[in-house]
């Protein structure tokens, strides 16, 4: 068996990790013969929840899990860390503004972020998932100048499966058979999921779905809000799914996107398709070798671009805002 790979993974005793910790464990994340080490990070009044996460991980005896080592300090549990799932974050709690839930974050994302460029492994990819994810993974990336930004995603690949699933819905098809769904911009209800790319059986979605007022009316609200959704019916927000969401992610990200299809990922923008160098946001990505590229040349129309736009806004908002607050250069 190989070197185990070290993966560290914040908000541990939190709803998305009693799921995401055993899928990984599992073998689901980097495959059947891959070991791996997990390195855990609670808050201090959660590592006795912890403790019980990691007995019920013993109790699971997976033989690919290596070791877990826990803590709440970030300079010890990311030493030497290969990946890095930052998933605890700040909640918006009632009355709280964002400009409070962006300063609170930053709080969690600032020093993370320092922690990750003083002690991860030179080779280190880091998935932010808790909320606001772009901009939290804007703030760990600024907080990190000896990683390369590229190594900084967020995830909407949530966002993207359940494009992808309400799609196969409507269209009477397994979900297997969509392909090329994009989600553009911000993990937050201005997303633009574009079905105008996306395939079902090879053929444009749009064209095969023939109806505008669903796609308006149903479909992209159905996805843009499908968390709190989510929330109304089961009291408390997407955990499986978003699990599963952050283990493809990661997966694809290593392991490469699958021939001839693309993924949904929030990376830093380059520049493309008019989206601000430098900022968090959703495109259609492939990945081959540990590295991702932008999809470049998609056709977007004047509609599309309207819709990319605003999302936009909303995260360039948010840049102006923890840069504001001294989180971001
Ligand atoms: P949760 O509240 O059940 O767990 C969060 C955990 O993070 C808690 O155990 C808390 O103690 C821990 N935590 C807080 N500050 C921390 C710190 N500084 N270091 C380490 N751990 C810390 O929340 P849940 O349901 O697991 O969700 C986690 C995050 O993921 C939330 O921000 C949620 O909004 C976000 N989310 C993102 C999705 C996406 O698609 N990007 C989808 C669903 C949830």
């Amino acid at each position: 068996m190989s070197t185990p790979v070290k993966i560290a993974v914040t908000g541990a005793a939190g709803q998305i990790c009693y799921s995401l910790l055993f899928r990984i464990a599992s073998g689901e994340l980097l495959g059947r013969d891959q070991p791996v080490q997990l390195r855990l990070l609670e808050i201090t009044p959660a590592l006795k929840a912890l403790e019980g996460v990691v007995m019920e991980l013993d109790d699971c005896a997976y033989p690919l899990l290596d070791s877990v080592v826990i803590g709440d300090d970030p300079n010890h549990v990311f030493d030497g860390v290969n990946l890095a799932f930052l998933v605890g974050a700040r909640p918006r709690s009632k009355g709280m503004e964002r400009g409070d839930l962006l300063e609170a974050n930053g709080a969690i994302f600032k020093p993370q972020g320092r922690a990750l460029n003083d002690h991860a492994a030179d080779d280190v990819k880091v998935l932010i998932t808790g909320n606001p994810a772009n901009t939290n993974a804007l703030i760990a990336l600024s907080n990190a100048p000896d990683i390369p930004a590229e190594r900084f995603n967020a995830l909407t690949r949530l966002d993207h499966n359940r494009a992808a699933g309400q799609l196969a819905i409507k269209a009477g098809v397994p979900v297997a058979d969509v392909s090329h769904v994009t989600i553009w911009g911000n993990h937050s209800a201005t997303q633009y999921p574009d079905v105008f790319n996306a395939r079902i059986r090879g053929e444009q979605a749009s064209t095969v779905i023939d109806d505008t007022a669903w796609l308006e009316n149903d479909f992209l609200p159905t996805v843009q809000k499908r968390g709190a959704a989510i929330i109304e019916a089961r009291g408390a927000s997407s955990a499986a799914s978003a699990a599963k969401a952050t283990i493809d992610h990661m997966h694809d990200w290593v392991l490469g996107t699958p021939e001839g299809d693309w993924v949904s990922m929030a990376v830093p923008s380059d520049g493309s398709y008019g989206v601000p160098e430098g900022i968090v946001s959703s495109f259609a990505c492939t990945t081959a070798d540990g590295s991702y590229t932008i999809v470049e040349g998609l056709e977007v129309s004047d509609y599309s671009q309207a819709k990319i736009d605003a999302t936009v806004a909303e995260l360039t908002e948010e840049r102006d805002a923890v840069r504001s607050l001294g989180l971001v250069s």
